[in-house]
């Protein structure tokens, strides 16, 4: 059998395989693209823009952290960020000479808590050549003044302000932690945007037991928060007009296929290569070939959603919540 094709397309753009880094620290600079580039990444999504205001008013917030209710995983990289005059011009560099240097897609990424100011950066972010835009936009919904509809008018709000001012295909990172997902996404689906990212993770807290302070917990993810997002991708799957990228928890190849399976487009993959090194790229596609070769898929539209609720044939176990037989086997 011949060597099966793992190219795929996202947002419209053609990728050489489904696998593509995630914004961090991974992609903070031209050099480490193309080295991801060479180690076989699919596509990239560089470190996100953060707007300088937010960035203050985190700043006064992650000093008073007792008191905080929601902070971002990335805000801590922000701290050291902070002091760098023209960051807006420093990021609109890091696309330019990425999209000179290498030829795989390059996705940038902007963190939105508002609708203010946005667009501003958006429409600049389009004019140095990005491929695609990713909206980072993450909250803790620990605001009990704010109900569900607020939080879906404030993110349609921004949708269409972007969509309005850039040609660009635009994709929301959205958190799990929001009041019914699937409506939520079916109305972010509705209001146009090309993909969307099942999950960005947040940071965690943890307690300091000797210091009596609150510290951090663990940052990058681990095999095991791997459920959480097949799940949704699963039961996504099939319900959406746009296309559905899976993060959180995707360690291997084996992360990789079932992710497919169950009906993502493409995964993005951080903390694997930060536990592991960059050559985890090339085993994942690896993993991913060897797998397609002994189930002779030719291509990765030949199963691609297989296993998503619509399709798996048991529709229930996605949505299964209590252990009930499982546990009694724990005895
Ligand atoms: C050190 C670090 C920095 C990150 N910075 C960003 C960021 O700037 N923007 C963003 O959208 N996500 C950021 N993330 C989240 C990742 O893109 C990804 O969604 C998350 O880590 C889950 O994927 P994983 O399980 O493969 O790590 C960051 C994650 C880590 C570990």
């Amino acid at each position: 059998m011949n060597i099966p094709d793992l190219s795929t397309t996202y947002l419209g753009l053609q990728l050489k395989n489904p696998i593509i880094i995630g914004s961090s620290g991974l992609t903070d600079s031209v050099e480490k693209i193309v080295k991801l580039e060479k180690m076989g990444a699919g596509a990239v999504v560089l470190k996100s823009l953060f707007e300088e205001e937010i960035i203050i008013e985190m700043d006064e917030k992650i000093h008073s952290m007792t008191n905080r209710h929601f902070v971002f995983p990335e805000s801590m990289d922000y701290m050291e960020a902070i002091d760098t005059p023209n960051i807006l011009a420093d990021y609109l560099e890091l696309i330019t000479e990425s999209k000179k240097a290498v030829a795989i897609p390059v996705i940038a990424s902007i963190n939105c808590v508002s609708s203010q100011k946005w667009t501003f950066f958006a429409k600049e972010i389009e004019k140095a050549g990005a491929d695609a835009l990713e909206l980072n936009m993450f909250f803790l919904p620990s605001d009990n003044q704010r109900g569900e509809k607020e939080i879906t008018d404030i993110t349609l709000e921004i949708i269409s302000k972007v969509k309005l001012t850039i040609q660009i295909p635009v994709v929301l990172k959205i958190s799990a932690f929001q009041t019914n997902l699937i409506r939520y996404c079916e109305y972010i689906d509705q209001a146009g945007v090309e993909g969307i990212v099942l999950f960005n993770r947040s940071w965690l807290p943890d307690i300091d037991i000797n210091q009596l302070v609150i510290s951090s917990g663990f940052v990058l993810s681990s095999p095991s928060d791997l459920g959480n997002t097949l799940r949704w991708v699963s039961m996504l799957s099939g319900r959406l007009n746009c296309n559905i990228a899976a993060s959180t928890g995707i360690h291997d190849g084996v992360g990789v296929i079932k992710q497919l399976l169950a009906g993502a487009h493409v995964c993005q993959v951080v903390s694997s290569l930060y536990i592991n090194d960059l050559a985890q790229i090339g085993k994942m596609t690896d993993d991913l070939t060897r797998w397609m070769v002994s189930h002779e898929f030719r291509s990765i539209s030949e199963f691609r959603g297989r296993l998503s609720q619509a399709n798996s044939g048991n529709p229930a176990a996605w949505e299964r919540v209590q252990f009930m037989k499982h546990f009694r086997s724990f005895v």
